[in-house]
């Protein structure tokens, strides 16, 4: 918040290019307000066109996409190039925003335009959804980039006229398609074929404001370009420009260039934020995916049904370091974001037990955690987590204090808010590129560590987006998951069972979360649901956090049980 702050600040004072209030709040405004957006592509485009109709008539004309040729699009982003505020751009930047422009100099764009005229020359079916993606481009750079004041100006020069947005459907790039002329035939040599990959990944990344303007209704029917495409298909990543600025070890995206290589983002386990705070795993490359026999490949499913728990009661069967955005100094409560783009908590736990059914759109660890930090002198507290549809139900035991966190796991990353998120896909991975295979150290299985402490075993790398995961080709089970940004998770390939013995481990909102049951009831109402607003009986957590600090360790379960016995309690 302070880095915001002091951002207006500075851009309210440095005076090169006149940015006006309303260009900076539109910049920082991420999502279109619902008068710009559409419930289809289509619709989308003709409301935006409206808007750039009525903003243009007074001082220009508008001409529709397909009355310009590639290379007057190409003058007019230029044009639009030289005069760009950098102030906005440096919004867009700070803020991760799917606006601002990646490449800097205008030369770098001439000479990519050239490139990609020499490839729609070589391939024309190409040149309609070149034209498509120029418009867009234009477009948005136009809207988008240009302080109030400057586009004034130009629309003063004289013949001066703005590109409309195409209005018919998308025009599909790269793709088979038996009926089109614009897809790539299959007779296309490989050479080619590759040159048309760059550019269709050029064209998509183009279109890819779609991915906010449209609305989630459409997402969900599967709108073609509503949905974010296949990592291969982009160059561009890592998605949130990686903040952090970790290696390749730590992190590396499928959709990033160079493109990801065996033993890259294999990660570890991660106690901080800088590049360094992370023990990492060793690892050694012993077939790339060419090389391995495919047979022995395990892919990289969930049962449908499982159960996670080691045969000797031990905890450990699971165990996770989860990582997430920091929300409060002590990261008590944390869940795991789209992006690495703010200070993070990270924090190791073994479980006694994972269950998990898709069926039922249900998950659940017992964990006993280990404090850090404040509080290493503790006694272990124990978490169940629950996640049962669009709900997820935190049950801490703090040293005999019981306490709910009723919350919304899907930290409202979406189009529209209010958004849902429901527990992964048991196919998640199932498109996943397979790497080839490595010996990698599996931190803390079987009582092993982590480093060179973990178990050595030989396994198969997969990579999805920022996802890598790990499948054992012996037992063929999924024995490791790392996302830099969301933590790292170890599945003991002896801990597995394929079903769930009693459903109601499952049974939901647990009672604990409900009204009258002696807990601290964080966001929940009095049936135990998820409530933004509603809250019961924080002043204990408060009382118990101010005794823990002031007198340590010592007696804390006593105070812990007394708590309770005092007059103004709601339970
Ligand atoms: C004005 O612009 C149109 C379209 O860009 C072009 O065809 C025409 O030649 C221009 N006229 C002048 C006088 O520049
Ligand atoms: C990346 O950083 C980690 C943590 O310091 C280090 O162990 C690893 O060797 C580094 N990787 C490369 C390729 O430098
Ligand atoms: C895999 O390894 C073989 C043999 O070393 C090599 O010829 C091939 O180019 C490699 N493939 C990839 C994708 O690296
Ligand atoms: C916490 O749990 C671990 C493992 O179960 C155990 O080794 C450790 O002694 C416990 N610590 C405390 C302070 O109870
Ligand atoms: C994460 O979600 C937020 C919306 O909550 C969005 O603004 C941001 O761009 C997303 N990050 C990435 C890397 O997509």
């Amino acid at each position: 918040m302070a880095f915001r702050v002091f951002l207006l600040g500075f851009l309210l004072t440095s005076g090169a290019a006149p940015v006006g209030l309303k260009d900076v709040q539109r910049a920082k405004t991420k999502k279109p307000g619902a008068d710009y957006r559409g419930h289809s592509q289509v619709a989308m485009s003709k409301k935006l066109n409206d808007h750039l109709i009525r903003a243009e008539s007074s001082s220009s004309r508008t001409l529709p996409c397909e009355k310009w040729s590639l290379s007057e699009l190409q003058s007019f982003m230029a044009m639009v190039a030289e005069h760009r505020s950098h102030e906005l751009q440096l919004i867009y930047k700070s803020t991760m925003d799917r606006r601002s422009i990646r490449s800097e100099s205008l030369p770098e764009f001439r000479s990519q335009w050239q490139r990609f005229n020499q490839l729609v020359n070589k391939h024309p079916h190409l040149h309609a959804p070149q034209k498509e993606a120029h418009c867009r481009e234009a477009v948005m750079w136009w809207v988008h980039h240009l302080a109030e004041e400057k586009r004034q100006e130009l629309r003063s020069r004289p013949n001066f006229s703005v590109p409309l947005l195409p209005e018919g459907a998308k025009k599909p790039c790269g793709q088979l398609n038996s009926d089109g002329g614009v897809a790539i035939d299959n007779g296309m040599l490989a050479e080619s074929a590759s040159d048309a990959e760059e550019l269709c990944a050029k064209v998509n990344e183009a279109n890819s404001c779609d991915w906010c303007h449209s609305t989630q209704a459409d997402h969900d029917k599967g709108v073609p370009g509503t949905s974010v495409p296949d990592g291969l298909k982009k160059f561009t990543g890592p998605d949130d420009g990686n903040p952090q600025g970790w290696n390749r070890t730590r992190r590396c995206d499928q959709d990033q260039m160079p493109r990801c290589q065996l033993c890259e983002g294999i990660g570890g386990m991660a106690y901080g934020d800088p590049n360094d705070d992370i023990i990492i795993t060793p690892c050694e490359i012993v077939a790339n995916a060419s090389e391995v026999d495919p047979k022995t490949v395990a892919k990289p499913l969930y049962p449908k049904q499982f159960t996670i728990k080691r045969k000797d009661g031990k905890q450990g069967g699971y165990s996770d370091t989860l990582i997430g955005w920091k929300t409060d100094p002590f990261c008590f409560g944390f869940f795991p974001q789209n992006d690495s783009t703010k200070p993070m908590c990270y924090r190791s736990e073994d479980a006694f037990i994972k269950y998990y059914d898709i069926e039922r759109e249900a998950q659940r660890a017992d964990y006993t955690i280990h404090n850090g930090g404040l509080f290493a002198a503790f006694p272990n507290i124990t978490s169940s987590i629950l996640h049962v549809q669009d709900q997820m139900w935190i049950q801490n035991d703090l040293w005999g204090v019981k306490q709910c966190i009723c919350s919304n796991p899907s930290g409202n990353h979406c189009t529209n808010p209010p958004c849902k998120a429901y527990v992964q896909h048991w196919d998640t991975f199932a498109s996943a590129q397979h790497l080839g295979r490595e010996r990698i150290g599996v931190e803390w299985i079987q009582d092993h560590g982590v480093g060179h402490s973990a178990k050595i075993m030989e396994l198969d790398h997969f990579i999805l987006w920022a996802h890598h995961v790990w499948t054992d080709p012996i037992s063929k089970r999924l024995v490791r998951a790392w996302k830099p940004f969301n933590g790292l998770q170890l599945y003991d390939p002896e801990a597995w069972e394929d079903q769930v013995e009693d459903p109601s481990v499952f049974d939901s909102p647990p009672e604990m979360c409900k009204k009258g049951h002696r807990s601290v009831r964080i966001h929940c109402d009095d049936d135990g649901n998820y409530h933004p607003k509603k809250s019961a009986n924080t002043h204990i957590l408060d009382a118990l956090f101010r005794r823990a600090m002031e007198g340590g360790p010592e007696g804390i379960f006593e105070f812990a049980s007394q708590l309770w016995e005092t007059a103004s309690v709601v339970v």
